[in-house]
């Protein structure tokens, strides 16, 4: 299978991003500074976005696109299957944001031949990235003595090796002369809740590339390496334990909308993520305070 891409769909119009996110829901200290510094609101014009697994409208990806193309900037979704979908969800996006354009993508993130397809077709039409969210990642539920060889490669290809693929890739063809940023998706899950077989390895495995990337590369070259602990968010990957959000909530977790989760995201994609460089955000949702015992007794068999 080879990469396929759609044509831009948009008025590519200037607009203006305004976030919508309740404070309250993010513990990080320095998030407060963070959204104040958008409160009137922000232009993406000249900006050219890429968000990978973005092709549900109730994945995170799709909240983060259309925040960045109501801002007003070039935006490609991808995700793994059908095209035909893919461009339907851009419409829909395009539609709701009313600004920017949006250019879909079928792009398995876990196939580095075809993300290098759509790197290729990018620098074919002079776009050069001033923003990564390679968010499109498998849930792998299972119980730790389920996991099988087979699983090793499939759930690290997509979640991990494809994450650095394009970091790397990125990294050595980023923009000149203008700030940009890899925003690297993260979980507070350690391994503790049960069933999560290799999900939480495949995260825990990208928090270097914040660490790595800065100090190597981003601090030399303008660039921003941030990642985002995120917090359970009601998203098509999540929606098979909508029935826990009750029980999450009562032990104290704090439960995001896509678009809650998607303003963290995209705020960090901002001047005001200056401060961020390097660093992983706490928009957990609390997790950390939870007993881990508890939380297993919510999320078994799950996420
Ligand atoms: N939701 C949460 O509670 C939560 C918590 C912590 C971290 N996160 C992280 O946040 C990110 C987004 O999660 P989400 O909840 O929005 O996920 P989601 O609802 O499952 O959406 C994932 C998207 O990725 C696409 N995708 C899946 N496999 C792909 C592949 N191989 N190549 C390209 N696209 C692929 C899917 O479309 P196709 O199936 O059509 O490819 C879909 O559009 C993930 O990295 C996840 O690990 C989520």
């Amino acid at each position: 299978m080879s990469a396929q891409f759609g044509t831009w769909i948009g008025t590519n119009a200037p607009g203006i991003y305004k976030p919508q996110i309740d404070p309250a829901l993010v513990d990080d200290p320095r998030f407060p500074a963070l959204l104040a510094s958008a409160k009137d609101g922000v232009s993406f014009a000249g900006q050219v976005v890429l968000v990978t697994g973005a092709s549900d409208a109730n994945s995170i990806g799709y909240a983060i696109a259309r925040n960045f193309a109501s801002g007003g900037a070039k935006v490609i979704i991808t995700g793994s299957r059908d095209l035909e979908k893919i461009t339907a969800t851009a419409t829909q996006l395009a539609t709701e944001a009313g600004a920017g354009s949006v250019l879909p993508a079928q792009v398995n993130q876990g196939d580095l031949t075809q993300l290098d397809a759509l790197l290729d077709h990018l620098k074919g039409q002079n776009l050069a990235l001033t923003h990564v969210f390679p968010f499109a990642a498998i849930n792998h539920a299972q119980l730790f003595v389920g996991i099988k060889p087979e699983d090793y490669v499939r759930v690290f290809s997509i979640n991990v090796f494809g994450v650095y693929h394009l970091a790397a890739k990125h990294a050595r063809q980023c923009p000149r002369g203008v700030p940009w940023y890899v925003v690297v998706p993260l979980s507070p899950n350690d391994g503790r809740l049960q069933g999560s077989g290799l999900y939480p390895a495949t995260k825990q495995a990208l928090i270097p590339i914040v660490v790595q990337g800065q100090n190597e590369v981003g601090d030399r070259r303008n660039g921003h390496y941030i990642g985002v602990s995120i917090a359970w968010t009601r998203s098509a990957l999540m929606s098979q334990l909508d029935a826990g959000v009750a029980g999450a909530k009562a032990v104290g977790l704090k439960v995001f909308e896509t678009r809650d989760t998607a303003d963290v995201c995209t705020l960090c994609g901002t001047v005001g993520g200056q401060v961020l460089k390097g660093s992983v955000v706490d928009a957990a949702g609390g997790f950390g305070n939870v007993d881990p015992k508890e939380m297993g007794k919510v999320f078994a068999g799950g996420h």
